[in-house]
């Protein structure tokens, strides 16, 4: 018999948004010599995906290297990657300071990765690829998602928007757009393999194909046409900055049921004189009206946002309009943050920076009356009758299952037959402050 020829293996760590995510999916696709690690014990090859977003992402990578320089003393075959938007902003200094590192790509370099530890096996190359923010389009979208019959499609990189507190306009650089037909082959493939919801990413999702398509709204387009699909049921995308949702975005959701009554819509903050720091280019009645567009179609529309607390300047009064805004939103689900100050970014720079106690005190606040509004909207679903796409199946109990409704709630549910992938029309049975649970009708 011949001998198989074992196969390397790889362990990937991700940090950070779903772009990440995605990117680390399209990295095991890449390198086809791998097979998946069980964890960096019985690895050749750890690749950290890393976020830079906040100092504290950024710490935590720094300190996993730390562990992960200890591995490779022992474990001469042991190789590390870099990669994502740390590598992006701090690669040079990353490799001086942390020897140890093979190789380091941003993000728009990981199709560099099998390139380069070819190279290095042959004893020519550092692998070191973040100098440049490419600005091809070559690599195609990248296909990921956690659940086989949930996936995402990467449908653009990088943001023009230079918020003042954001790095991402530096780590992912300047906004480039897939082309709508390649987004749709691979839509059409996906849903032909079994595929059953779609998120559509971007840093700025809502803004995909100015850059391609300048005439017409080509995201409106574009949802369109992966809509009309057959076999999809739901499609998702993420993140839309309200200054870039346009009336017809909102109208879209009454017309095509796929879209479910969810959107993310980041506001980060609830008062005009912070969004004008921040560079928003939006006001709080703004982000109300297009709240009320989208209820006026659908009165318990859900929506989630991102929140920034203690951004440079922020007054007790600011804090206040934030909570209020919260209170009249009534978000499904909130993430919020502390300012942390960013490279590169003006708001690092600017003056009347807020104490990190200060910082503390309003997350906290910030965050009990979160749950709150979440606690009370899950706990109002109890009754209803929701179409809920099953996901996955519990690897603990084989017979419990999770989904998500129309409003992207995550439910429990309890099945003697295999149910992934299905839509079902099931009641809600019980509540609490992250889930639902029910029952199949
Ligand atoms: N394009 C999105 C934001 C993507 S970044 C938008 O338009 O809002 C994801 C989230 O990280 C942001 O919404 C913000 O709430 C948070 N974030 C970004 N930079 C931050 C910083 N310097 N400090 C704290 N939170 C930050
Ligand atoms: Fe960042 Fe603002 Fe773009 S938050 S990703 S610069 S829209």
């Amino acid at each position: 018999m011949a001998a198989v020829k074992a196969r390397k293996k790889i362990h990937i760590e991700t940090w950070g948004c779903q772009m990440n995510v995605a990117d680390s999916e399209r990295i095991l696709q890449l390198m086809t010599d791998y097979t998946r690690a069980q964890s960096e014990h019985d690895a050749q090859l750890i690749v950290l995906n890393t976020c830079h977003i906040r100092e504290k992402a950024k710490h935590k990578v720094i300190s996993r290297l730390g562990r992960l320089r200890k591995l490779k003393r022992v474990r001469r075959d042991l190789k590390i990657a870099v990669v994502g938007c740390v590598a992006q902003a701090e690669g040079k200094r990353l490799q001086r300071e942390v020897p140890d590192i093979d190789y380091v790509l941003g993000p728009a370099q990981i199709e560099q990765l099998p390139q380069l530890v070819k190279e290095q096996q042959q004893g020519t190359a550092l692998g070191f690829a973040t100098k440049k923010i490419a600005t091809d389009t070559e690599a195609g979208p990248t296909l990921t998602g956690q659940f086989e019959i949930s996936r995402f499609i990467n449908i653009m990189q990088g943001c023009n928007n230079y918020c003042t507190f954001c790095v991402v306009p530096f780590t992912r650089g300047p906004e480039r757009s897939q082309p709508r037909e390649r987004i749709l082959a691979q839509a059409q493939q996906l849903v032909h393999s079994g595929v059953r919801e779609i998120t559509l990413l971007g840093q700025n999702v809502n803004s995909y194909g100015q850059d391609l398509y300048p005439k017409g709204n080509p995201f409106v387009d574009l949802l369109r046409d992966v809509c009309a699909i057959d076999g999809l049921q739901r499609l998702r995308y993420t993140t839309s900055n309200p200054h870039d949702f346009t009336p017809a975005l909102s109208a879209l959701f009454a017309q095509q049921p796929k879209l479910g009554r969810y959107v993310h819509l980041p506001v980060q903050s609830g008062s005009d004189r912070v969004l004008q720091l921040m560079k928003r280019k939006v006001n709080v009645a703004r982000i109300l009206a297009i709240a009320a567009a989208l209820r006026a179609h659908a009165a318990d529309f859900a929506i989630s946002t991102d929140v920034i607390v203690g951004f440079p300047g922020e007054t007790d009064e600011d804090f206040e309009q934030t909570l209020a805004l919260l209170a009249e939103l009534r978000c499904s689900f909130v993430f919020s943050f502390k300012y942390s100050p960013r490279n590169n970014t003006p708001a690092r720079r600017f003056r009347a920076q807020i104490p990190e106690a200060v910082k503390k005190q309003r997350l906290a606040r910030l965050q009990q009356l979160q749950h709150n509004i979440t606690t009370a909207l899950n706990l109002a679903e109890i009754g209803q009758q929701r179409q809920v796409l099953v996901h996955y199946r519990s690897r603990k109990a084989g017979h419990i299952y999770y989904g998500r409704t129309v409003h992207f709630r995550p439910v429990r549910l309890v099945s003697e037959h295999d149910i992934v992938g299905q839509m079902h029309a099931v009641q809600i049975t019980d509540a609490n402050a992250t889930a639902l649970c029910g029952k199949l009708l």
